[in-house]
Parts: C-alpha cells; sequence; structure tokens
C-alpha cells in the first residue's frame, strides 16, 4: 500500500495526554489521518554528533522520525538561511534580510542530508508531501538521488511577486527548484500567480489551462489550498474551554470592560507595534472608553537567537509600558501583555471570550488565529474580527470580518471602535458569514484536495522524461529508540 511520507522541519510528535497543536500540526494530521505513512523532520534538539539514523517512535500507525541538528546546522540553515534570509524576503521585507553565503551552504547541507535520510526509506509506489520555506529544494535532492514518486510541497507562508524573489542571491537554486516537485499548492491566488510569473520569468511555460507550467523538461502544477482548521472540533473546544476555571478567572479579572485580544507568535510580519499604536489612538481620540476595554495581547517567544527578533521584543515591551504608564489607573490597566504559551483549549476559551480580535498582520501566509476566532464564537452573541488585508485569511473571511490596512493607524483605531460598538444584529450577519467559509473548507477538505490533486490518477501532461522508470532501492525504517523533542503548544 503506498504511504504517504511528509517532510517537514518542525515534527508534532504525540506526547501521552497532549494534543497537537501548530497550525502545521493540525494540517499534517489531517493529511495522516486514516492513511499509513511517515513524518520526518528535526528533533527540535541540537546535539555536537547527531545520529547517524532518525529516532523513530510509532504512534497510531503513524511512524515520527526525527533527527537532531549539529550547532553549525541550525545557526546556518535554521537561524541563518531560513529565518534571516527566506523568511524577511517571503514576507516582503527585503530591508530585514542578512544574506551569507555560509547560511546557504548550510541551508544546502541540511536539506541535502534530510533528503539522504528521507531516500533510504522511499518505495516505490510512496508519496511525499514537503511542506514550508525550511525545505524548498528537497524534491530536486530526491530527483538526483533517483526518486521518480510523486512529490508534492505546501508553502505555508506568502510567496510575494518576482521581483522580490529575485533579490534572494542564487534563487534558482532555491525557489527555482520548486520546479522539480509534481504539484506546488499556495495559500492563495495571489501567491500562485507571483509563483507563476517567477516560473515564467526563468522561462516556463504556463499549459493552456493555466494549471501548470513547463519548465526543464517537466511539467509542475500550481494551485491554491487555502489551509483551513478543525472548524466543528475547535468550535465545541471553545464552548467547553469557558466553564473551566481558567476562562472564568479570566473573565472576572476584566471586571466590565469589553475585551480586545491579539494572538500571535513575537514575530516583526505580525503588526503587532502597528496594533499597540491604533490602540493607543482609541484611548487618545475615544476616552469615553477609558476604564471600559482591556486589550490583551499574548505573544509567545519565537527564534529568539535572531537578532532581529530581540529588537521587537524590546520595542514593544516599551511600547507596553508606556500605553499603561499614560492612559492607566490604579483600578485599570488598559494593555496587558503576556509573552506566555497557552494550550489550544486556553486559547479557544479566551477567542470565545473576547468581543473583538485584531490579526493585523503586514504580511501573513493565511493566519489561522483568524479562522480559530470565528470558530470559537457563541453564534448568539458573537466578537467581531479586524483582518488586515494582507492577511491570506483575508480572501476567504474578507466578506465578514472589518478589513483594515495595518499601515494605516487611525485607520485601524476607527475600525477597533466600530467593532466595539457594532450592534447584536450585524455582528451576527457577518458571523454567519465568515462561519459558512469555514464550515465549506475543514482542514480534512484541504488535506484531502492536496492529496488528491497530487495523486491524480493520470499524469496525462507530463512529459515523457519525468516517467517512474529507475527502480529506487528501499531500506527498512529503524527501529524505535523513543524521543523527547521540543513540542511548542502553539504554531501561530
Ligand atoms: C510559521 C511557519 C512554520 C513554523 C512556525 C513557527 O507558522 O510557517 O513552518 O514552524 O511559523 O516557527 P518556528 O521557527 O518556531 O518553527
Amino acid at each position: 500500500m503506498s504511504r504517504l511520507i511528509i517532510v517537514s522541519n518542525r515534527v508534532a510528535v504525540p506526547e501521552a495526554g497532549k494534543t497537537a497543536a501548530g497550525g502545521l500540526a493540525v494540517a499534517v494530521n489531517a493529511a495522516l489521518k486514516g492513511r499509513s505513512g511517515v513524518w520526518f523532520g528535526w528533533s527540535g534538539k541540537i546535539t555536537d554528533a547527531p545520529s547517524e539514523r532518525p529516532e523513530v517512535s510509532d504512534h497510531g500507525g503513524i511512524q515520527y522520525a526525527v533527527v537532531d541538528l549539529k550547532e553549525d546546522d541550525h545557526q546556518e540553515y535554521y537561524n541563518g538561511f531560513a529565518n534571516r534570509v527566506l523568511w524577511p524576503i517571503l514576507h516582503y521585507r527585503v530591508d530585514l534580510a542578512e544574506f551569507h553565503r555560509a547560511d546557504l551552504s548550510g541551508y544546502i547541507r541540511v536539506n541535502r542530508n534530510f533528503a539522504e535520510h528521507v531516500s533510504k526509506i522511499i518505495e516505490d509506489d510512496d508519496i511525499l508531501w514537503v511542506h514550508d520555506y525550511h525545505m524548498m529544494p528537497m524534491a530536486r535532492y530526491l530527483r538526483e538521488l533517483g526518486h521518480k514518486n510523486r512529490i508534492g510541497f505546501f508553502l505555508h507562508i506568502p510567496m510575494p511577486p518576482p521581483e522580490l524573489i529575485q533579490t534572494l542571491p542564487r534563487h534558482g537554486e532555491i525557489i527555482g527548484a520548486l520546479a522539480d516537485y509534481d504539484l506546488l499548492g499556495f495559500q492563495t491566488e495571489g501567491d500562485r500567480d507571483n509563483f507563476g510569473r517567477y516560473l515564467e520569468s526563468r522561462g516556463g511555460q504556463p499549459t493552456a489551462d493555466g494549471k501548470a507550467y513547463d519548465i526543464g523538461g517537466r511539467r509542475v502544477r500550481v494551485a491554491a489550498f487555502p489551509v483551513a482548521i478543525e472548524t466543528e472540533s475547535f468550535a465545541r473546544r471553545a464552548r467547553h474551554a469557558t466553564r473551566t476555571h481558567f476562562v472564568q478567572d479570566f473573565k472576572a479579572s476584566l471586571g466590565d470592560c469589553k475585551m480586545v485580544l491579539g494572538v500571535d507568535r513575537l514575530d516583526y510580519s505580525k503588526g503587532i507595534p502597528n496594533r499597540l499604536e491604533a490602540f493607543e489612538t482609541l484611548l487618545r481620540t475615544a476616552p469615553e472608553w477609558h476604564k471600559k476595554v482591556a486589550f490583551v495581547q499574548i505573544t509567545p517567544k519565537s527564534r529568539t537567537d535572531v537578532p532581529e527578533y530581540g529588537e521587537m521584543d524590546r520595542f514593544i515591551s516599551t511600547k507596553a509600558g508606556q500605553i499603561n504608564g499614560d492612559f492607566g489607573d490604579v483600578s485599570w490597566t488598559p494593555l496587558r501583555y503576556v509573552n506566555r504559551t497557552y494550550s489550544r483549549s486556553a486559547l479557544a476559551g479566551l477567542y470565545r471570550s473576547a468581543q473583538v480580535a485584531m490579526v493585523t498582520p503586514l504580511r501573513d501566509g493565511m493566519n489561522l488565529v483568524a479562522k480559530e476566532f470565528v470558530a470559537a464564537q457563541d453564534p448568539e452573541d458573537p466578537g467581531v474580527l479586524l483582518l488586515s488585508q494582507f492577511a491570506g485569511a483575508a480572501a476567504e473571511l474578507g466578506g465578514g470580518a472589518l478589513m483594515v490596512n495595518p499601515h494605516e493607524i487611525e485607520g485601524m483605531a476607527a475600525s477597533l471602535r466600530r467593532a466595539l460598538e457594532m450592534p447584536l444584529d450585524e455582528r451576527k450577519e457577518r458571523y454567519q458569514r465568515m462561519m459558512e467559509v469555514l464550515l465549506a473548507n475543514t482542514i480534512d477538505h484541504w488535506a484531502q484536495s492536496f492529496i488528491d490533486a497530487l495523486t491524480a490518477p493520470s499524469r496525462p501532461d507530463l512529459p515523457k522524461s519525468a516517467s517512474r522508470t529507475v527502480p529506487v532501492r528501499s531500506t527498512p525504517m529503524p527501529q524505535v529508540m523513543g524521543w523527547h523533542g521540543l513540542q511548542r503548544s502553539q504554531d501561530i
């Protein structure tokens, strides 16, 4: 039976009593559900002498195979090229990219090393699904090792226009290497079109139906697959969470204040400073809201070894302190800025308790906080979503959210006030519009449609040169060795 082999930087190995949380983890688990499969990636550990073989564990029929990284691999591949070059450029922040040749070499080295590990377990009829910007050239290296399997790739973050991609030195070896996949999935039509234009700039020819490109003797299909959530189970989780002590104590601490909520990993793409400034503008221009509103910004720290993240951390902490200093009172703290990580259930309860969520990134692939906030609402008294026009989620939720441009602080402050004062009928109507979308495209539907596209029985449009003829030697998986890797309870 053909297996699904997933490759991603992080692997959410199930831990007893814990549900896998982050967006990527939920998505990959949906893909693996009911299938026989392997999930391969980094263990989250850094060691001097990583084992030659992955550590493998088996949970519910899925094999989790993880490898450690050496310190220089972690610095060059993860902190360096993935998070100081690819992440900013793909989020349209070329100004923040710090390119070093050693980091590119480290990225290529780790990708090749992962490809060699994966190569040893691939059988002829396996299908492979590679996730996110850490692993872009994986298909190229697997093809070099002789694998003709179907290989798909999904980019969880934005794909900018070719003019920005071209600022990346040696972009052809990394972004151009995406053409070695059979299917490329993007979050939005805009991302897909940007990549199509990039392929054309490299001589790619679109097929007549516009769904694929011929390039370098291969055909690669490109499509948008907006990543989704487990809508119904998240709504249930939120209902149950409101009965917990955690949520009840939290609500009691708000008194009569309405709650505005922000939940983001600490990252410059999330637009947190702009959002705080919008809240500050509201407090300055609408004194009638003093002591009647509290802003809760939950921001787990992330990628703390990358200098730009440290700078942001200092800036936001200072700004938060200044807002409380300027507007707070002994009986009212306008802004609560929290760097903790909360469980999915706790977050679901907070979403349901909030009157407004501000999801206002400067650029975001999708943003699942927006979707989860909507799913968590009480249909009889739903909160309002303020959503950036630059989040991938805007393409689906734009009909029900209050759309904002995060670069216009006064506009965001006005929208925030409108959200706080919105009548129940309008809130219900907007909520229903968004829920319809979320119920129609669930995470299971997302995973299935990608796999269906990847495994479509005929590959009629594939040029002959890409037919599957070379036999691939397969090696049995190593035995279970136990693993205690880094687990994030959220990945936002
Ligand atoms: C985004 C990326 C994921 C990544 C996550 C957390 O959502 O698309 O691939 O895992 O951020 O970042 P981290 O660097 O901690 O894995």
